[in-house]
């Protein structure tokens, strides 16, 4: 683990730069669950946290539905339902675009991804389209997750609300992860955003970002040795000199 400490400056607290390191290198997406409930009292904690995020001018334009228990399997039902009737559902909006116009370096980057968590981690055969879509629809179970959430932004015609709720989910995910818990962010459910706005009652005046996955992780899971890595801070960063 690299540490930050040898830089930080002798007005930090070296225990507050350590836990804080151990927390954002400690997160990871976790696609495996255990059953245990997690108290509705620290699942408010993390969202009051979310929202100290930093957002132009203040307008915090997130607002995010949280699901657990019988309310959360609904969801799931009713997404699976729609993905059985009517597969997935065109594009709302392009923050993530098709896998297919990735360009280099991304490309590579994304096939990386999926060799690591379809191959190594889970034992899957990457050709098999069939085993690899049957492992995706544990999505919209969110992976087994007792807690799940569908964040939205406000609609806007200009990307700063994405830029704002990308902090607030960043929080989101740290304070989970400062608590114990595990998370996982998923795009996949934009997908079948119109079953998601219906089951939810989302006015149309906002925009659904992604789900969350939140829980304790299930450490037993194949699953869990999937790690992945990070380019060279020099291939990331300019330093103007
Ligand atoms: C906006 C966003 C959407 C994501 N969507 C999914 C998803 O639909 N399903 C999934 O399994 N992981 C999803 N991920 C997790 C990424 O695959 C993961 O963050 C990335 O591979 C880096 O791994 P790490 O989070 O374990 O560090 C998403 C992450 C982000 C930030």
């Amino acid at each position: 683990m690299t540490s930050t400490r040898q830089g930080a400056p002798s007005s930090c607290r070296h225990d507050e730069v350590d836990a804080f390191d151990a927390i954002v290198r400690g997160r990871r997406s976790v696609r495996a669950y255990r059953d245990d409930p997690v108290p509705p009292q620290l699942v408010r904690e993390i969202l009051d946290l979310a929202a100290r995020a930093p957002s132009n001018s203040n307008v915090q334009p997130w607002h995010t539905y949280v699901l657990a228990g019988a309310r959360r399997r609904a969801l799931t039902e009713h997404v699976l339902r729609y993905y059985d009737t009517f597969g997935r559902a065109e594009r709302e909006f392009d923050y993530q675009p098709d896998p297919a116009a990735w360009e280099p370096p991304f490309k590579e980057r994304r096939e990386r991804f999926g060799e690591g968590l379809y191959g190594r981690a889970l034992g899957l055969r990457l050709e098999d389209a069939t085993e690899r879509e049957r492992y995706h629809r544990r999505n919209y179970d969110f992976f087994s997750a007792p807690v799940g959430m569908i964040v939205t932004t406000a609609r806007n015609p200009r990307a700063s609300a994405l830029i704002d709720v990308g902090a607030y989910i960043q929080t989101l995910l740290l304070s989970a992860r400062s608590r114990g818990l595990a998370t996982c962010a998923q795009a996949s459910f934009l997908d079948f955003h119109p079953a998601v706005r219906e089951h939810l009652a989302i006015p149309a005046d906002r925009m659904i970002v992604c789900g969350i996955s939140l829980g304790y992780e299930d450490r037993a899971h194949p699953i869990a040795v999937n790690a992945t890595d990070r380019e060279p801070l020099d291939q990331q960063v300019t330093f103007v000199r």
